[in-house]
């Protein structure tokens, strides 16, 4: 991985700022490394080969697994799932994500749809108390409850929840199904090595590749910061908005695990940077006109693949013309006053992407406290799930 926060960036920071910013190294690291809630910095994981007998034990009876969870219970094995599945070719195991809306039809469709198949279940839920998660596996278990007698229910449901406390660990060891645990100093967002991702990740890739590459990109640590001074610079010179864009269809929910990583993390007490996403070469014709000419709120970060498969289109290679359609939308940008900074991965494999993602975890734990924020809460999101127990009970 490779990352480059200074071509296009030299013209636009200020070097003051950055003096100040980078000068606050020491103590940010030192915050980070007594924080009580960084398990993700050194996760254990020596559950997987559980992960891969249960998971062989529900090939050997299901059609297709159900995940259930939402937010950092959910974003993380969605993104992957995607990323890794074929855009065309139906998979022989789909992996169906649930839990992320209260729509009726949809529930209903989903409900209608599992009755007529085998499959198993994964909730995924640290709290155990998350309303869009209970109401959808309390419907779902229904189904199952139909279809199968109490001891075949227990090899179809596998719960992910906090190792001792809250509902779903209750259930758990009245009922006695399979579960997994998410460890009490590792938040929802910061989970992707444990088994909340996973496990749901067994079915689609090589979790052990994507491990390897979580632990390497742990080491970045210096590559990481720099970005996060970078990205604080850029907001004291106004620059409030993050613009993570990539050339890759596929990539869209990697982007919103990005947004919610950074959203949850940074955006508190009236500050941080609010992440948003793009796909090339789509929302150039859309929101490309505003980044381009609009309000100068903005920053970028370009995902640049090297190497793709390729496929040729009168005489060119498609990615390489794909590249250059990037390098001129990075220098029209730069020309509009829009920062930009480049990550260039020289694949996309399980491995890259987790050195990518362990990297961001640094770099929004960084910018955390860079923000003089803990970067581990989410107070806003309490707020209006008061409201709603307040009116629902
Ligand atoms: O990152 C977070 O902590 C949140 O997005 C949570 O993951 C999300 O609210 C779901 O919480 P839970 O796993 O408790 O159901």
């Amino acid at each position: 991985m490779k990352l480059d926060v200074c071509t296009y960036m030299s013209k636009f920071l200020d070097s003051d700022l950055v003096t100040k910013y980078l000068n606050r190294k020491e103590e940010v690291f030192q915050k980070l490394s007594q924080a009580n809630m960084n398990g993700w910095l050194n996760p254990d994981v020596s559950f997987c080969d559980d992960i891969l007998k249960v998971r062989n034990q529900v090939l050997s009876h299901s059609k297709c697994l159900v995940v259930v969870g939402i937010g950092g219970s959910f974003l993380g094995a969605k993104a992957f799932y995607e990323m890794f599945s074929p855009y065309f070719k139906k998979s022989s195991f789909p992996v169906i994500f649930a839990g992320t809306t209260l729509s009726s039809n949809y529930m209903k469709e989903l409900l209608e749809y599992l009755e007529t198949i085998d499959f198993s279940v994964n909730v995924i839920s640290k709290s155990g108390t998350t309303r869009e998660t209970a109401l959808t596996y309390c419907a779902i278990k229904k189904v199952l409850e139909k279809k199968y007698n109490s001891e075949e229910i227990k090899r179809h449901i596998i719960v992910t929840t906090d190792p001792v406390k809250g509902t779903l660990r209750d259930e758990v060891n009245k009922e006695g199904y399979q579960s997994f645990i998410i460890p009490d100093n590792i938040g929802g967002r910061y989970s992707l090595l444990t088994a909340a991702h996973l496990f749901p990740l067994s079915f689609c890739l090589d979790i052990k590749e994507l491990i390897s590459g979580y632990r390497e990109g742990l080491g970045l640590k210096e590559e990481a910061f720099s970005y996060a001074v970078c990205r604080r610079s850029l907001y004291d010179l106004g620059k409030v908005v993050e613009n993570f864009v990539t050339y890759e269809n596929n990539w869209y929910y990697y982007l919103e695990w990005l947004k919610q990583l950074f959203g949850e993390t940074e955006g508190k007490s009236g500050k941080g940077i609010l992440p948003i996403s793009m796909i090339h070469t789509r929302d150039l014709h859309s929101l490309g006109q505003f980044v381009q000419d609009g309000n100068k709120i903005i920053y970028e970060t370009f995902f640049k693949i090297k190497n793709m498969n390729s496929c040729n289109i009168e005489g060119k290679d498609l990615h390489e013309v794909n590249l250059v359609v990037e390098d001129s939308v990075i220098s029209a940008h730069v020309s509009g006053n829009v920062p930009c900074i480049v990550i260039e991965l020289d694949e996309v494999s399980p491995r890259s992407i987790g050195q990518l993602s362990s990297f961001y975890f640094l770099v929004a734990a960084y910018s955390g406290y860079l923000f003089d924020i803990n970067p581990f809460d989410q107070p806003g999101v309490e707020v209006y799930k008061a409201e709603v127990k307040r009116r629902l009970g």
